[in-house]
């Protein structure tokens, strides 16, 4: 092999070993900077929050009460009355897929005696507030993980609002709204 063969062998094999080394020492000193999904993520620093929120962590829950005073109890019914199939919201009416809902608000959760609640709806212990029913409305199964209530949610707050007034009516004693 000619010694101009050689020599051009042994300068690329030093560029080669120089790139690598570069590279490595770039990777060390320059950590990648990932772009994760509304935030970035530098190695060994916090997540910074770029504010704005993403369908994994799911926007915040935003607060019924508020809402309610002067929430829309006819549009509410008619959201209701889209479920038929699984409640009755009537005083003494029967459970169907799902408990009876006449004077759920305020009222413990899984109260009624005689409906085969899930162990999940059974242990969750607390009240049906407004912003209890608010969380549960919004994703069943995040708010009480377990629940066999097979319903996705309604997302517009407007909704779970109107409808948490209608069956906040459907009571003797109907809770008061808090003043917004
Ligand atoms: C208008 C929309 C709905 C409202 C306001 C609503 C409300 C509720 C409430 C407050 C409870 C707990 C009751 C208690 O503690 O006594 C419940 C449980 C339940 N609901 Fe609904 N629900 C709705 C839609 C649905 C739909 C569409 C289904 C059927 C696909 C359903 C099936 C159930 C079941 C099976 C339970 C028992 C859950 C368990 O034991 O884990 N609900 N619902």
């Amino acid at each position: 092999m000619s010694s101009f063969n050689i020599f051009s062998m042994a300068f690329l094999l030093a560029l080669v070993v120089i790139k690598g080394a570069d590279l490595i020492a770039d990777g060390l000193v320059h950590p990648i900077i990932k772009l994760e999904k509304n935030s970035y993520v530098v190695p060994g620093v916090a997540a910074q929050d770029t504010g704005k929120s993403d369908e994994a962590s799911g926007p915040t829950l935003e607060p019924v009460e508020p809402l309610l005073a002067a929430a829309n109890l006819e549009n509410g019914q008619k959201v209701a009355k889209k479920r038929l199939q699984c409640h009755t919201f009537e005083k003494g009416g029967k459970a169907k897929t799902g408990p009876n809902l006449w004077d759920v608000v305020g009222n413990a959760v899984a109260h009624l005696e005689g409906y085969a609640y899930s162990k999940a709806m059974r242990t969750h212990g607390g009240t049906w507030t407004y912003e209890k029913l608010n969380e549960y409305l919004y994703k069943p199964r995040k708010s009480v993980p377990g629940t066999k209530m097979s319903f996705a949610g309604l997302k517009k707050v407007q909704d779970r609002a109107d409808l948490i007034a209608y069956i906040a009516s459907m009571s003797d004693s109907p809770k008061p709204f808090p003043a917004s």
